[in-house]
This record gives structure tokens, sequence and C-alpha cells, in this order.
């Protein structure tokens, strides 16, 4: 698959301290200030890592796009090698490279976390460039945005579940949460809590010992993508939804907080035609972003950051009520969307 570039620059560099590839991707300024996190993670090549780069910014861009925010899509990644050991050390070379590859760009894009970084990590950057967010509370940022995902998420699934079942209530839906990540568990919980039923997957095992405390069944990965459910949500690393799957999957409907959760752009049609409605990830994703956005740049409160991020419910609910109306896929609906506010920012 190949397509234009048009992003706006990319710059890849050599760590001068870590040694390691640091790829800076800025999708879009025309909104305003690129914004997108940090991803700290392994790569076979560090060409995958660019590829990831540049998917992940443009989706960013569009992420920003339709939650309203008068910010750009960027993302950083670092591709570490398989067999680099990530020690205290190296990562905090990592961070000090990632910090002054930031810093170049003067402005255009800032960072934030994403997978394999932390608010800490936020702290070390923030030592060499201002242009950060997510940094601890203790030292001036908003801190971890993965419980604000989270709950953007569930706002999104309640969209779902309304336009499902007529109720917004997860109360008795059967979901298949698929990674137990930062934010996975998080949206485990809240899902738990909410008396939804549950059957959760991670590649790592270990995470098997949270099933007790979710009262949720435990299942494989490619289990829980295909489980017979109301709604799938990837949580997981990107690129779970292929051309080969989609035949297979027994959801009602797929919302989850994965980025990139499609393996190419035309599966979106391939679950239209099934008649699985597919919430696009940079819609049901933008919670983090939405809440770190709100308190570090508009200065809103907590309470303020929560509402813009609970109001994905509506975001998703317009979609996919213009997506019916137009005969479109969700997808098409929301990409229209972006291109629209894209086209009017001056
Ligand atoms: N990882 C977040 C995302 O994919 C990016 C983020 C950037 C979060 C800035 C908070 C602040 O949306």
């Amino acid at each position: 698959m190949s397509a234009e570039f048009d992003h706006e620059q990319v710059a890849i560099r050599t760590g001068l301290r870590s040694d390691l590839p640091v790829i800076v991707a800025v999708h879009s300024t025309k909104l305003g200030q690129a914004v997108g996190g940090c991803r700290l993670w392994r790569y076979a090549d560090w060409r995958d890592g660019l590829a990831d780069a540049l998917r992940l910014s443009a989706g960013m861009t569009a992420k920003c796009a339709v939650a309203g925010l008068a910010n750009g899509g960027g993302k950083t990644v670092v591709a570490v090698p398989e067999s680099t050991v990530l020690d205290v050390a190296l990562r905090r070379k990592v961070l000090e490279d990632v910090a002054d590859a930031v810093a170049s760009l003067n402005g255009a894009y800032a960072t934030g976390p994403d997978v394999g970084t932390t608010p800490q990590d936020m702290a070390a950057i923030g030592e060499r460039t201002a242009h950060v967010f997510c940094k601890p509370e203790e030292r001036g940022g908003s801190g971890d945005s993965s419980p604000a995902t989270a709950l953007g998420t569930l706002a999104a699934l309640r969209a779902v579940r309304q336009r499902l079942h007529g109720t917004s209530a997860l109360t008795g839906a059967r979901l298949s949460v698929v990674g137990l990540g930062s934010v996975g568990l998080r949206l485990a919980r809240l899902l738990a809590a909410e008396g939804a039923e549950l059957l959760v997957s991670d590649i790592d095992p270990a995470k098997r010992e949270r099933t007790g405390e979710l009262g949720a069944t435990w299942v494989a990965p490619d289990e829980g993508l295909t489980a017979d459910v109301d709604i799938l949500v990837p949580a997981a690393l990107g690129g779970t939804l292929t051309k080969q799957i989609v035949p297979e999957l027994r959801c009602a409907a797929i919302v989850g907080p994965a980025n990139n959760q499609l393996a190419t752009p035309d599966v979106a049609d391939l679950l239209h035609r099934r008649g699985i409605f597919w919430v696009p990830d940079y819609v049901a994703s933008a919670g983090g972003v939405i809440n770190a956005l709100t308190m570090e740049l508009h200065h809103g409160t907590a309470h303020e950051a929560r509402k813009r991020v609970e109001a994905i419910e509506h975001t998703v609910a317009d979609l996919l009520h213009a997506a019916d109306h137009q005969q479109v896929t969700p997808a098409q609906a929301a990409s229209q969307l972006a291109q629209r506010r894209l086209d009017t920012a001056t």
C-alpha cells in the first residue's frame, strides 16, 4: 500500500547520547501546534518505527480536529532495536535526545506520553523543553492521561450501546477488552463497575491475575478478538483489524482506545459491509489529549476537562447519525468532519 506523503516535516536523527533512532513526525499544524505522544517501543527495523510515526501523527491530526481542539497532529517514536536493553541510564539518555529533537522544532510540535512512556518521563523531557504535556501534577503538568483516555472510550461506548440497544448504560453489555495496558485495564475497571459482562485478554499472560478483580473471563488474545460479544474493544497495539479477521468477527460493534486499529484503511469498508459499527480509533481515544490540553493549554479545571472528555459520547452519536443520513461509514463521516475543520482553518 502506498500513499502520498502529506506530512509537514519529519525529523529523523540518531540520538546524540542514546545512539538510537529518534523520529519526530509533524503531520499538520493547520489548526495549531502539533501534539502527540512519545512512543518508546521495540521495532525489528527502525523503518517500522518510522511507518508508525507517520500513521500515528496523521491520526493525531484527525483526533484533534474531530475533538474540536485547536491543535494539529504529530508523534515521536524512538525505535528501540530488539536486542537493546533499555536500562535506567539508557532511558535517561533517550529522553534527553527526545527533548532536544522536540526543542529543535521551535514549538511546531509538543510531545506527551504514549505507549512506553510515563508522566515521569515527561518531567525528564521537561527539563530541556517546555513543549511537553502530562508531567506529574507536582511538576506542573496534568499527570497521567490514561484515566481520561479510558473515560473518553467509555463515553464512545455509551453512544454505540445507545445505538445498538437503546440505552447508554453498559450494565449487562457483553464486551471483549483486548489488551490490559494502562488504558485497557482502567477501562475494564470502569466497565466492570457498571456491571458489564467482560472477556479480557492480553499477550502478557501475567495480566491474567487481573481477571479476579474485574470479575471477568480470561481468554487468549485471538479468541478475544473474534468472541461472540456486543462490542469488541481493541486496547492493545494497533493493526489488529486485518482483512483476514473481518469474516471471523462476531461482534456488533468495535470501539476501543488503541491507535491505528485498522491494518489497512479498506478494512473500515469491509466492517461496514458486515454490518459492524466501527468507531474510528482517533475519535474514541481522544480523551487523554482532550484532558491534557483543556487543563494545560486552556487552564480549565479538572471538572471542565472531564465534561469535555465525556462529550465524546455526543461526538460519536452525531457521527453515527451523520453516517446513516449520508449513507457513508462512520469512518468516512469522521474523516469528512476532520477535513471540514482543517479546510476552514485560517
Ligand atoms: N498518547 C496520546 C494519544 O495518542 C497522546 C497525548 C498527547 C496525550 C498529549 C496527552 C497529551 O492521544
